[in-house]
């Protein structure tokens, strides 16, 4: 049995008061609501705010993260921050290969690997995204593309090292446009990457490794989603910037 996990990825939004604000609400409501015996939630705010998300998360049971990561341990390489850092201020996961890291910052396979690499180097949990486009999809060309984001992102990444990533599918086409793939479009392709995962590292792993969908994830679509065979939760956007809707993910996994 795969435990669920749902994360909020906040991408740039919110500074230091309303972050904290946000995951004191996001905190109250599970304490009071949610059980955590059957989801892992994690929250990933800006960087700046991520000392202080480790801090209001203390014995909550909530982990917190990074969205981003640099592939070296440290450097001249101004304004960037190193895995080694985000695990000193106690944040436990990363975000990896998320689309807007490779569209605007031309994060490709090769760099997505070095970061995978030097996160799990440091003990870190990653969230590895990989997804397709529109245009992609359109062309029939997704499952080749997915099979290469996959396989290249996680080269030299040996069985029990994959037991610290979990991979995030989201279809570019699907992230921040309201347009959910629909839950056996998702299926279909989380089916394929398991796949892929046992082919690489054989059945039982495979079965073992966490696949979360993302793109356009929202209270109302949730429940369905996740009650896929092969969907083990989700990597949400939008509604994770509104502490009741992230809850009601949250619920729609338990
Ligand atoms: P969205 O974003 O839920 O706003 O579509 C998902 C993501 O980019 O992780």
């Amino acid at each position: 049995m795969r435990k669920k996990i749902v994360a909020g990825n906040w991408k740039m939004n919110n500074g230091l008061a309303e972050s904290q604000a946000l995951i004191t609400e996001v905190r109250g409501i599970i304490r009071d609501e949610l059980r955590l015996d059957n989801v892992d939630v994690i929250l990933f705010p800006t960087h700046y705010a991520l000392p202080s998300c480790v801090r209001l998360l203390e014995g909550s049971g909530v982990f917190s993260g990074a969205q981003n990561c640099h592939q070296e341990k440290s450097g001249a390489y101004t304004g960037e921050v190193s895995a080694s850092m985000i695990k000193s201020v106690g944040a436990t996961h990363v975000i990896i290969g998320h689309s807007e890291r490779r569209q605007y910052f031309g994060e490709d396979n090769e760099i997505c690997n070095a970061k995978v690499r030097s996160a799990i180097e440091e003990g870190l949990m990653v969230l590895y995204c990989i997804g397709e486009t529109l245009e992609e999809r359109e062309s029939n060309s997704h499952f080749d593309i997915l099979k290469s984001q996959l396989i290249n992102g996680l080269k030299e990444i040996n069985a029990q090292q994959l037991n610290n990533i979990v991979i995030a599918y989201e279809p570019v086409w699907a992230i921040g446009t309201g347009k959910t793939a629909t839950s056996e479009q998702a299926q279909e392709i989380h089916a394929f990457l398991r796949e892929q995962l046992s082919a690489k590292y054989g059945d039982s792993i495979a079965q073992s490794v966490r696949i979360l969908y993302g793109g356009s994830v929202k209270p109302d679509n949730a429940k369905d989603l996740f009650l896929q065979k092969d969907i083990d939760g989700g990597l949400i956007g939008g509604a994770s910037l509104k502490a009741r809707d992230f809850a009601e993910i949250v619920r729609a996994a338990q």
